[in-house]
């Protein structure tokens, strides 16, 4: 008797626990062109000295770390740019390249507004392990917020 053999699963990566996981054609560009990131900490530490607001954060979960530098049109209170540079997997860097460009021409309270549920929405989903790579962006961004905040008072 002919055994019949299991299709394979599609997968691009399997997990140290033997898990398949498979990233949508949104996170893989975002992965392999981010959009708005430092490529070097010698261009972030310039980019600093003029961004008006600037947020750290760093992932309990795995230890990954992200910084996001806004800068505002302080009359309406608009983000004009979102840079970032990150120490994060390939999960954080695709939602932060595409949290950095969905906050550009967003209001502050609008931007702040944004889950990492809309994030993983706008990517196509993410696997379930790695859901928690897109709170790293969207707390940095809170974060930078909150200082430009400060800076204005
Ligand atoms: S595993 Fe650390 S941010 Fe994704």
């Amino acid at each position: 008797m002919k055994k019949t053999r299991k299709k394979p699963t599609e997968t691009d990566v399997i997990g140290h626990r033997g898990e398949r996981w498979l990233y949508t054609s949104i996170v893989k560009e975002h992965f392999f062109h981010p959009k708005n990131i430092f490529t070097s900490d010698k261009e972030a530490d310039m980019y600093e000295r003029t961004a008006d607001g600037v947020g750290q954060v760093g992932s309990p979960k795995c230890g990954d770390v992200m910084r996001m530098y806004i800068k505002v049109d302080k009359e309406t209170d608009t983000i004009k740019e979102c840079r970032w540079k990150t120490f994060g997997c390939c999960s954080a860097i695709a939602s932060t390249s595409i949290l950095s460009e969905m906050v550009i021409g967003m209001t502050l309270d609008k931007a702040k507004k944004i889950t990492p549920l809309d994030i993983v929405k706008a990517l196509g989903g993410l696997p379930a392990r790695k859901i928690h790579c897109s709170v790293l962006g969207d707390q940095a961004l809170r974060a930078a917020i909150e200082d430009y905040k400060k800076r204005k008072r």
